[in-house]
């Protein structure tokens, strides 16, 4: 079993991800922490506990960053609406939140597991796993590794260049990429084209009925809006579930090796995960001292295999449909 801590802003595709990390066998799900990001940090938590609500599980919740460590706070309230989570019913939470701050709840769980078996998985802007850092610099050699949403080797979603979660706090990712772990990118190139809500995911989860059914349906319903609208992608997308589906079952993505750096200063390009890969033939490097040399020690998903991450999607359902039922 993968053991993890979800680090989320719910956020639409967030609740998906809580989704699969909850009901598939394969994830033992440690706890959830929240960041600001989607909306302010109150929303996204009292969003965490609603969704753990509505599906039936109760799993430790810890609230964590109110704004980026450095920038000023930027939220996507033009993409998940006024509560952070528009669309579905949010039933008031059935459970307290974990007395801690996320960054005290992170550190904590890692160094309380055996080394190396907790997996980190950042799908909000990642303030809370840098802050993490700087307190307790140890989880990095302890932690398995990171599987994170955000950023992108082609173009971005919030600036030309910059996928939302990187752009939120670009000095954060800046220190998660730099610390000596094991990081995958989960990015816009992939999400937003291959990890979609289809017509036919959405016909088989309305068909198994009952509330949980309706609450991811009124999730895509609503974000079909500003994601077809805005951004023009042709179905939801289900950016941050891709992360645990990849924890779940890791041949469900393709990835490549790359040394990728995260653009704090650019005029243009603040937020940009500039990826060199390996592939491209592993001569070129950030140019500059000795620190700045090739690396390429982070992975990049490339491909998604959708039918399947449709089958883990309609298998969560079904089993907190069940869970639920029977309680
Ligand atoms: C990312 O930004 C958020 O709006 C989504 O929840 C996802 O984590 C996509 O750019
Ligand atoms: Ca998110």
């Amino acid at each position: 079993m993968e053991k993890i801590i979800l680090d989320c802003d719910p956020g639409h595709d967030d609740a998906i991800a809580i989704l699969l990390a909850a009901a598939n066998p394969a994830i033992n799900l440690l706890g959830i922490t929240t960041v600001s990001g989607n909306h302010n940090v109150d929303n996204t938590t009292r969003n965490a506990l609603s969704t753990c609500t509505a599906y039936g599980i109760k799993v430790p919740v810890a609230k964590g960053s109110h704004g980026p460590i450095v920038a000023e706070q930027v939220l996507a309230i033009e993409i998940h609406g006024e509560t952070g989570l528009d669309g579905p019913e949010l039933p008031p939470a059935s459970f307290d939140l974990d007395k801690r701050h996320a960054v005290d709840f992170i550190i904590d769980t890692v160094m309380e597991h055996e080394a190396k078996t907790v997996t980190l998985v950042p799908v909000g802007p990642w303030t809370n796993i840098a802050l993490a850092i700087r307190k307790e610099p140890r989880i990095v050699e302890r932690v398995k590794r990171v599987v994170g949403m955000g950023g992108a080797y082609t173009r971005g979603n919030i600036t030309p260049t910059a996928e939302f979660n990187i752009y939120a706090d670009a000095e954060a990712a800046d220190v998660v990429f730099r610390a000596n772990w094991d990081v995958t990118m989960v990015g816009l190139d992939l999400t937003q084209t291959q990890a979609l809500a289809t017509p036919d995911l959405q016909d088989r989860v309305r068909a198994i009925g009952g509330s949980i059914s309706t609450f991811i349906l009124d999730i895509w319903a609503f974000i079909a809006t500003t994601h077809g609208g805005l951004l023009q992608i042709a179905y939801p997308a289900i950016h941050d579930a891709v992360c645990v589906a990849a924890l779940i079952d890791p041949t469900i993505l393709t990835t490549e090796k790359a040394d990728i750096r995260v653009e704090t200063s650019g005029r243009w390009t603040r937020g940009m995960t500039v990826c060199n890969f390996e592939k491209m033939g592993g001569m070129r490097h950030f140019g500059g001292t000795a620190a700045e040399q090739v690396d390429f020690r982070h992975s990049v998903a490339m491909t998604l295999d959708h039918p399947r991450f449709c089958d883990m999607i309609v298998d969560a359902v079904e089993r907190l449909t069940r869970l639920k039922n029977s309680s």
